[in-house]
């Protein structure tokens, strides 16, 4: 277990997260080494004997030391940006096994891009295939595309985090395709590799995953027909997680559909998930600053806010908070809103939770792995929290908090 209690301490592997709080301070990220490899694992478990690749979704997590360590798995990468793709070129990826997807790359990522000779470039529309032609032109390359090809399939899960419908930003029209396609495979410094697609994230039912992959083969199968083969098909992420009583299926199974589906076909296959790779990976340290009465029900106000843990506030999304020294039994345990010190009512980790917890008392806000730290903002002047990576009995600070001096470097006072 990557989290668990030991001696009536919760734990990150061998270390005790008391230790982790005293050494490094709260707020604080902490992931477990052993957690990430092991998800990681059951992809390439599942993708076994075929030519495919697990293209790590770098938005989930992007720390350095977390980009080195799947790098060092074999994993490949799915970057929106030049800045994550900066991330992977520093952490030791390969840009060769690199995917770069989002609506609206800018002239100067393609070209890094490019130039860094990544696998694929994702397109989302007519636009960003002419704006890559052009820009390969230039430079004197072709440029490896795919499609990013919209299933129309509904994902359900949480409005915000679907992607697949006609109505979303991402991906061209799947009527469009073809037409797309054609275009692209006659322009000079374009090559057309693959086709690819992803509906939506925290699926907690392959059904969906599935359709979608059925109807990316059925489009890839078309094009062959129209003399455009692709080298690869890419079924996207999404794969979800447990944060309180979903019950996902695990990893083997819930690709086992779409692999089904795609047995035999001569393309490689590309999956690239993120939340299911570091999601239940990571947790969120915090101190009780203050247990403060309410009218109705009390607040539990920590160190740690909304800034750096912004998935509760955005999704309402449900994270469960555990105390790091686990209560006497019998201890009087009261229902409390987990708040932090920002100034605003949405700032909140956690509702209505039953805890016996007293000023001082370290938190777990658990299953913070994915977008937790990647989504942290400085908003009210808070530094960013530090952030642990444990390996066996070892912690390793593997990003400093952040000083309040960094948070207004930048800044000048015209004179
Ligand atoms: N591929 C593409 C093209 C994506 O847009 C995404 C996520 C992924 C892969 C990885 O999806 P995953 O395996 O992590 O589900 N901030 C939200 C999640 C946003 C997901 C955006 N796209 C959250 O905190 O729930």
């Amino acid at each position: 277990m990557s989290f668990a209690y030991r001696q009536g301490v919760l734990c990150a592997e061998q270390v005790s997260l008391a230790d982790i709080a005293q050494r490094f301070g709260t707020p604080c990220y902490v992931y477990s080494r052993a957690a990430i490899e092991a998800a990681y694992r059951e992809y390439a478990r599942a993708l076994h004997g075929r030519e495919a690749l697990v293209c790590y979704s770098v938005k989930a997590n992007s720390n350095l030391a977390v980009l080195a360590l799947l790098a060092r798995l074999g994993a490949g990468f799915d970057i929106v940006s030049g800045g994550e793709l900066a991330r992977v070129l520093a952490a030791g990826g390969d840009p060769r096994k690199t995917l770069f997807s989002g609506v609206g790359k800018t002239e100067a990522e393609i070209e890094l891009a490019l130039q860094k000779k990544i696998l694929c470039l994702n397109l989302e529309s007519e636009g960003e295939l002419e704006r890559v032609n052009a820009v390969a032109a230039r430079i004197g390359v072709r440029a490896p595309v795919a499609f990013r090809v919209n299933p129309d399939i509904d994902a359900r899960t949480h409005p915000y985090i679907s992607t697949g419908l006609r109505e979303n930003k991402f991906g061209v029209a799947h009527v469009d395709a073809l037409r797309l396609y054609q275009r692209a495979a006659k322009m000079p410094a374009i090559e057309v590799v693959g086709i690819g697609c992803h509906i939506g994230s925290q699926l907690t039912s392959s059904a969906p995953f599935v359709e979608a992959a059925g109807r990316i083969a059925a489009l890839a199968d078309k094009l062959a027909h129209a003399g455009i083969a692709l080298r690869h098909i890419d079924i996207g992420g999404g794969v979800g997680i447990r944060y309180r009583d979903e019950t996902p299926e695990p990893i083997g199974s819930f690709l086992d559909g779409a692999l089904g589906l795609l047995a035999g076909r001569r393309e490689g296959l590309i999956v690239d998930p993120g939340r299911s790779i570091v999601g239940n990976a990571g947790l969120l340290l915090a101190r009780v600053e203050h247990v403060k009465p309410g009218a109705g029900r009390g607040f539990l106000v920590v160190d740690a806010a909304m800034n750096d843990l912004i998935r509760p506030a955005l999704y309402s999304a449900w994270h469960e908070v555990r105390a790091v020294r686990e209560p006497e039994p019998g201890a009087t345990r009261t229902v409390y809103d987990v708040v932090g010190p920002v100034c605003e009512s949405g700032d909140f980790l956690a509702k209505e939770r039953s805890l016996a917890a007293r000023e001082g008392d370290l938190l777990a806000i658990m299953s913070a792995g994915a977008y937790g730290m990647t989504m942290s903002s400085n908003y009210n002047s808070r530094p960013r929290a530090a952030e642990v990576l444990v390996h066996g009995s070892e912690a390793h600070l593997v990003r400093e908090r952040e000083t309040v001096e960094q948070l207004f470097a930048l800044e000048r006072i015209p004179g």
